[in-house]
């Protein structure tokens, strides 16, 4: 059974204290309703996991609640109020059947920022101003995490979701279906570390190319990469691989081979191509931040995993960031150029008037 069929069998049912509104949202496992609490009427999201998914999808589903649990105080994360299970009749194909269901209870949001950049003239019409924004909730959600120790491995615009507070839309990151806490031991066999998972056209290149690992480096430097190519979503409305290395299928496939004939290719290769990418996807930035943010997706977005971290200015000694508190200063950097190069024209304006005056 598709998602379809079960959006209409779920519609007006009551799970757990909530009665399901309608569909609001829709992934590769489940879906996501408008959710009413029947003691108090107020409205959440329930992410139901439909039944007939494999039990890898049932762990997953199960690991996202306890880490939204874990993160519960971080602000840049969904909020999570409860998860639970229950078996419910539905009719399927005029006949009632029991099938379980699991279900988190979420803050109700009021969309996936992908909703506001997929399409070109809608992001055209948004400025670079609150796209920045954006992508500084984002940062500020994975900072959040990775000082939790958790790792969110499945960064894009889809699972970004905005929050309107008093008047302003922040970024919350959601879906951790393949978030790991990384202080934990790896969970799954190697190779599902070393090949990654999930949607491909977002995979960073050591994923691609079957050089992944599991230790907390590994999960730290996806994210840079996934960050790097939320930025990149912002600018273009495609993610930094899908541009970079176009066939993810023909990468996969060499992949596969080097990784079957034991030969290591050296990811540092690839570079000339997602360098290529990046100065071409220039044209689609405010020109006051051209340069320094061309220079920010090389860096976040390099092929090889261990160069995407900050380097140390010479000589200096620094502590290594246990968050990413090096990545907020710099989206505030950009933040500050744009808000500074947008109010100089009102200064010249009034300059020249003041000299016609005179
Ligand atoms: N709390 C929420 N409030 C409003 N909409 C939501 C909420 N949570 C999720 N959605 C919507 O539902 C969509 C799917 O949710 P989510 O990404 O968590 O599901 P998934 O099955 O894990 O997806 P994927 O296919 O990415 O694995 C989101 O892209 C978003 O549009
Ligand atoms: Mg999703």
């Amino acid at each position: 059974m598709t998602a379809g069929p079960w959006v209409g069998a779920l519609s007006g049912q009551v799970i757990g204290d909530y009665r399901l509104d309608a569909c609001v949202g829709e992934g590769h496992f489940g879906l996501v309703f408008e959710a009413v609490h029947l003691g108090t009427g107020s409205r959440y999201a329930m992410k139901v996991l439909t039944p007939g998914n494999d039990a890898q999808a049932a762990t997953e589903f199960d690991g996202e609640g306890e880490l939204l649990c874990k993160l519960s105080g971080c602000t840049s994360v969904i909020n999570w109020i409860e998860s639970g299970s229950e078996s419910l009749s539905v009719s399927v194909n005029g006949v009632a059947v029991p099938l379980p269901f699991k279900y988190h209870i979420l803050a109700m949001a009021s969309g996936a920022l992908e909703e506001l950049i997929v399409d070109p003239t809608r992001r055209q019409a948004l400025p670079w101003g609150e796209r920045l924004n954006h992508w500084r909730g984002a940062v500020k959600g994975v900072h959040q995490m990775h000082l939790n120790m958790v790792a969110h491995r499945d960064l894009k615009s889809s699972n970004c979701l905005l929050m309107v507070q008093k008047g302003n839309s922040e970024v919350r990151l959601a879906d951790l279906g393949r978030s790991k806490d990384f202080a934990n031991p790896p969970s799954l066999p190697e190779i599902e570390y070393i090949s990654g998972r999930g949607d491909l056209r977002y995979a960073p290149p050591e994923h691609l190319w079957f050089q992944g690992g599991s230790t907390a480096a590994d999960f730290r430097n996806a994210d840079l990469y996934g960050l790097g190519s939320l930025l990149v979503e912002l600018a273009t409305g495609h993610p930094m691989t899908a541009l970079a290395v176009g066939s993810w299928q023909d990468a996969r496939s060499e992949g596969q081979r080097d990784f079957l004939s034991g030969h290591r290719r050296d990811l540092g290769t690839l570079r000339p191509r997602f360098s290529r990418a990046i100065e071409e996807l220039g044209g689609e930035l405010p020109p006051v931040i051209r340069h320094e943010s061309i220079a920010l997706l090389k860096q976040l977005c390099d092929p090889v995993p261990a160069q995407r971290q900050p380097r140390p200015p010479h000589g200096k000694r620094v502590a290594p960031d246990p968050g990413l508190a090096w990545l907020l200063r710099r989206a505030d950097i950009l933040g500050r150029r744009l808000n500074v190069s947008s109010r100089r024209p009102i200064y010249r304006s009034n300059k020249n008037a003041h000299r016609s005056a005179s």
